[in-house]
């Protein structure tokens, strides 16, 4: 079967490949940023939903680096594979560095002397407004990525292929929190909201609904609305729900969004089937009138698996920064509870923790990106 290349953001390699694992289903792991992954008809449709999701290569092949590779062998096959897979017209070749990139192996010259083998009187290079781009990826070991990863270094290896054609990748241009007309320090940044709205997709279940119980100004409900799914927002706050109104105008997509408390949106939305649960709870000072933030975050839990029991629940809890360092059998705290405590009041709501990893926002504060399915 035919398959895709998929490039990931050096910002959380883990989790670039746990939300293309949500959206498409198994990954072939090639380097912590690389993967491979079959091609269906709605790979691509999916893969437009993934945050963290850099370039995307068909008719890729790859080549793995030994210490007796020469660069030139390297463009050499390069050059082979191209006769074989790149359409009549014109084209640029760009290449680029993961991590530290290879010893030997320099991106601009790759660049020109695959080129320069290519070019024929049906390829020419044109480098501003190229038909097809040949996308060369030299990955190397790591650079000291911020996030821990469980998959060690790597052997280094080039991949390359075209790049899919209609594919761009996000740049979240215009969309930043402060662009907004309504702006609260809690807003959470479209990238994080994308990627909690990604991980919250289940192979086997359709997901075309995003719950979120303390939508605040409304930054999952705009993104899950742009990618053209139904978003159901409230927050107990009446001033946060005019606000994420706001937003949403301005962000010229349209979503329901109430003043309600959180244990309440069975009784605001009914029971539905094919929705997630993709939430920030309120911690500190925005938990707005409501008590202690764990009491809240167990009473919406609660609510989210009466509303549909076959959901998915994705949020994001507060930690400590000595969670990105810690080793998994580390009980740091989350929510100011120890983890495996938490874990078993989240048990307690009929919901199964499947991934918990820390997520860094500022030096002295993380948060545990966490995905619950339904307890067994
Ligand atoms: C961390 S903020 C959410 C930020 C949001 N993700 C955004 O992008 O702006 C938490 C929100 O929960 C709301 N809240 C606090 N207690 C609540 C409760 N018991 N039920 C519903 N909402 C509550 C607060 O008003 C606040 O807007």
């Amino acid at each position: 079967m035919q398959g895709l290349t998929l490039i990931g953001s050096g910002w959380h390699p883990s989790l670039f490949r746990s939300e293309i694992k949500a959206l498409t289903g198994p990954i072939e792991v090639i380097h912590p940023r690389v993967l491979y992954i079959p091609l269906t008809d709605s790979t691509l449709t999916r893969l437009s939903r993934a945050a963290l999701l850099d370039d995307v290569l068909c008719l890729s092949a790859r080549y793995w680096v030994y210490s007796e590779t020469s660069q030139e062998d390297l463009t050499k096959t390069i050059a082979e594979w191209a006769q074989l897979n790149l359409p009549k017209g014109s084209f640029a070749v760009r290449a680029r560095k993961l991590g530290t990139g290879i010893p030997g192996f320099s991106r601009s010259e790759i660049e020109s002397e695959v080129g320069a083998l290519i070019t024929s009187d049906s390829n020419h290079v044109n480098l501003d407004d190229p038909e097809n781009v040949i996308s060369v990826v030299i990955a190397g070991p790591g650079d000291g990525p911020i996030h821990r990863d469980d998959i060690g270094q790597n052997s280094p290896i080039v991949t390359w292929g075209l790049q899919q054609p209609g594919w761009q990748r996000d740049s979240y241009a215009g969309r930043a929190p402060t662009d907004r007309p309504f702006f609260q320090p809690v807003s959470l940044d479209p990238k994080q909201a994308k990627l909690l709205i990604s991980l919250a997709h289940r192979r086997g279940t359709e997901t075309n609904t995003i719950v979120d119980p303390f939508c605040g100004t409304g930054g999952i409900a705009i993104e899950a609305a742009l990618q053209g799914m139904e978003a159901l927002a409230s927050d107990l706050d009446p001033r946060m729900v005019e606000g994420t109104l706001q937003n949403l105008e301005w962000a010229g997509v349209s979503a329901r969004a109430e003043a309600r408390e959180a244990s309440d949106i069975v009784s605001l939305w009914g029971s539905r089937n094919n929705c997630a649960f993709v939430f920030d709870p309120p911690y500190g000072r925005s938990s707005w009138k409501s008590g202690d933030g764990l009491e809240v975050l167990l009473s919406a839990l609660t609510a989210a698996r009466e509303m549909n029991s076959q959901g998915t629940v994705c949020t994001m809890l507060p930690t400590g920064p000595e969670a990105l360092n810690s080793f998994p059998e580390q009980d740091i705290d989350v929510m100011g509870i120890p983890w495996s405590e938490l874990e078993v009041m989240i048990r307690g709501c009929g919901w199964e923790p499947v991934l918990s990893t820390p997520v860094k926002v500022h030096r002295s504060l993380a948060r545990m990106v966490v995905v619950c399915h339904p307890a067994g």
